[in-house]
């Protein structure tokens, strides 16, 4: 027999890529491939892609730029561009930049394999349909390299969008909103345990608009969260990404409930101006999104938020901005993602009147600020606690493990690798930007 062929994946964008990339290495595995860490040696390098930003999306070209001269060397290679650009821009890829052989949409990723043989002979491959048949059916277990060793793993249980925020590409690139039946989520949880997995993240684009078949009727993201919770030795459940207006009573409780269910929530709201939401066509105020934080604050008093953020949307005014700031000052996130606002092809905001750059830069800077002082007092808040920590992998130093606190935080503390999938109890002793550090007190 030959020797089996080189796969190199790199991953952009979104954790659902990150999913996404283990389902397709699972899928080339089966077709004789081998996950590999170097590009060099490899005999398929497929980059899977994200549009989100304009800046996300040049990153491709540029790295598909550095990796050409690699046919040179090794005149088998085959490179791939996957998900969100590759469905954007689908055919133009080919255009700019020759060197790519296959082009596939997120889609339609279960035919990666017949893709494969095409351009083994030869052809260049192209699929951005979005098919009847649910790609998840046809496709191995996510497998590779980072699959096989983590004690936390993804899993897609909603993918798609119909809200159609005036700024987003993913209604257009992931396609309508689609829920995968219950029973095929549990069965993927029982595996994902059986292999050693403690934490699960259901992933969605709107998880929590989550609607699955189950074999009473459709069941909610809350429903389904309470069936997993029923698994022996899954540990920890979390979820994203949610919307504000899928918050549902049923889901809310949950946070107050289910004790495996971890208490953190990432709940974008984008701007604090109703004005601005309007635009954004988030169909939520700014005052209804607190409400909904309110409630899940009743349900689940130390819960910690996280939020996303654009500045600089078209129209946004000073004023506009400052009751952005006046939000955050409400809410007080754990934990925040901000960005400027980046218009994107076929958007609705595309061809809007842009706020100027110098604009954008500053109030990006300005909100920064304050989400940084506020997840500072967050961090440091934890300092004297013992928290119950899931040890992750291998950390900074030698001797030392990184974990996640039930609140998401990285903890650094000395512990042994072979602990890794275990929950320990850790006595927090400091607090750094995006990490704590502490003692086992076990
Ligand atoms: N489905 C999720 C996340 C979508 S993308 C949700 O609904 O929240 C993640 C984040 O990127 C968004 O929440 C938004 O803050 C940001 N984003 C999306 N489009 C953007 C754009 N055109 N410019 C800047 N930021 C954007
Ligand atoms: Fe994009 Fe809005 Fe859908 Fe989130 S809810 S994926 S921001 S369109
Ligand atoms: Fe990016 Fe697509 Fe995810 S655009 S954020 S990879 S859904």
């Amino acid at each position: 027999m030959s020797a089996p062929k080189k796969l190199f994946v790199k991953t952009y964008g979104c954790q659902m890529n990150v999913y996404d990339s283990e389902r397709m290495t699972g899928a080339l595995e089966a077709a004789g491939y081998e996950a590999t860490d170097s590009p060099e040696t490899a005999d398929m390098i497929l980059l899977n892609t994200c549009h989100i930003r304009e800046k996300a999306a040049e990153k491709v070209y540029s790295e598909l730029g550095r990796l050409k001269p690699l046919k040179a060397r090794n005149p088998d290679l085959k490179i791939g561009v996957t998900g969100c650009v590759a469905q954007a821009e689908g055919e133009e890829i080919f255009r700019r930049q020759p060197a790519v052989d296959l082009v596939v949409g997120p889609q339609a990723y279960h035919r990666l394999p017949q893709m494969e043989a095409a351009v083994r002979s030869g052809q260049r491959a192209l699929d951005t349909d979005f098919p009847e048949e649910d790609k998840f059916d046809h496709l191995p277990a996510a497998r590779g390299p980072r699959a096989r060793r983590a004690p936390t793993a993804f899993l897609t249980v909603q993918e798609g969008c119909d809200k159609f925020c005036a700024f987003c590409v993913v209604p257009y690139t992931r396609g309508a909103e689609v829920s995968r039946p219950a029973e095929r989520i549990i069965a993927e949880a029982r595996d994902l345990v059986e292999r050693g997995v403690a934490e699960i993240t259901l992933l969605g684009q709107n998880v929590n608009a989550y609607h699955g078949a189950g074999p009473e009727g459709p069941v909610t993201l809350a429903a389904l969260i309470r069936q997993l919770a029923a698994i022996d030795g899954l540990q920890r459940i979390r979820f994203t990404t949610s919307h504000p207006n899928d918050m549902s009573a049923d889901l809310i409780a949950a946070h107050g409930e289910v004790e495996k269910l971890m208490p953190y929530l990432h709940l974008p709201v984008q701007s604090g101006s109703d004005r601005i939401l309007k635009a954004m066509n988030r169909k939520h105020t700014a005052d209804a999104y607190l409400d909904v934080i309110a409630k899940v604050r009743a349900a689940r008093p130390d819960i910690a938020l996280s939020g996303d953020f654009i500045v600089g949307f078209p129209g946004e005014t000073d004023e506009d901005f400052e009751a952005t700031l006046a939000l955050c000052e409400q809410v007080r996130y754990a934990q925040a993602y901000s960005f400027k606002y980046s218009a994107r092809p076929g958007t609705p905001a595309a061809g809007r009147t842009e706020v100027p750059e110098d604009v954008k830069s500053e109030r990006l800077h300005r909100l920064q600020a304050l989400l940084s002082r506020h997840q500072a007092d967050f961090q440091e808040s934890m300092i004297g606690r013992i928290l119950p920590v899931l040890l992750e992998k291998p950390g900074r130093l030698p001797g030392q493990m990184v974990g996640r606190s039930p609140y998401l935080q990285a903890v650094h503390l000395v512990a042994d690798e072979a602990a890794a999938g275990q929950i320990v109890p850790v006595r927090i002793t400091a607090s750094e930007t995006n990490s704590l550090s502490g003692e086992r007190v076990d």
